[in-house]
């Protein structure tokens, strides 16, 4: 299975970049938050408002699950996603993970005045910005390739994308190669013991 999955801080444009590119690729486009309110029958805000984060995780991680099983989609997750190690195995097992980037004044510039992110409904946004990116950064890092989309129109940065994301034959061949490296060393492993 091969798909694009755009990881990234809120603000840092994987919607807008991620439905160009899936056009551009002739292949199908998912916001996962959107995929999580048509599941859910209520906004991202009602389910934090309601049920609280822990809740909304369970749910993020099933819509991450549900698309996983298809082929050819970009996807757009939340910026959020990367927390859980599993949602990372998952993504990394069924296609290319991308990371769009932005500097903390671009991200409060492009969210601010939105208030559709509970995480961001906040006294100072600005100072949550901060706290996030740095708590998030080592699982961002974990991403396939990142993309600064700071000074970037979304046809530049689509552009960067297409460049980055490899073509489903060079990325089965990756996969085959890792699968066989990880059952050598399961072997040598063994061996040791
Ligand atoms: C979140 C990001 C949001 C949404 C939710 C939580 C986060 O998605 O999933 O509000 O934890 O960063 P976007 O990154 O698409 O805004």
């Amino acid at each position: 299975m091969t798909n694009i999955y755009l990881i990234g801080f809120m603000g840092t444009g994987k919607t807008a970049a991620g439905r160009e590119l899936a056009r551009a690729k002739k292949w199908q486009f998912m916001d996962l938050d959107d995929l999580i309110q048509l599941r859910e029958k209520r906004s991202i805000a009602q389910i934090f408002a309601e049920e609280g984060e822990p809740y909304f995780r369970r749910v993020e991680k099933r819509a991450l699950q549900e698309i996983a099983r298809e082929k050819n989609f970009v996807v757009a997750t939340g910026g959020g996603i990367v927390m859980d190690k599993e949602n990372i195995r998952v993504m990394k097992e069924t296609g290319t993970i991308i990371c769009l980037s932005a500097q903390p004044e671009v991200i409060l510039k492009r969210t601010c005045g939105q208030r559709h992110r509970p995480l961001l409904n906040v006294s100072d946004p600005k100072k949550q910005i901060e706290v996030l990116l740095k708590l998030r950064a080592p699982y961002y890092a974990q991403a396939d390739k990142t993309i600064d989309t700071s000074r970037l129109s979304v046809e530049e940065v689509v552009r960067k994308l297409l460049g980055a994301a490899p073509s489903g034959a060079r990325h089965q061949v990756a996969r085959r190669k890792s699968k066989v490296k990880s059952k050598k060393s399961k072997v040598q492993g063994k061996r040791k013991n």
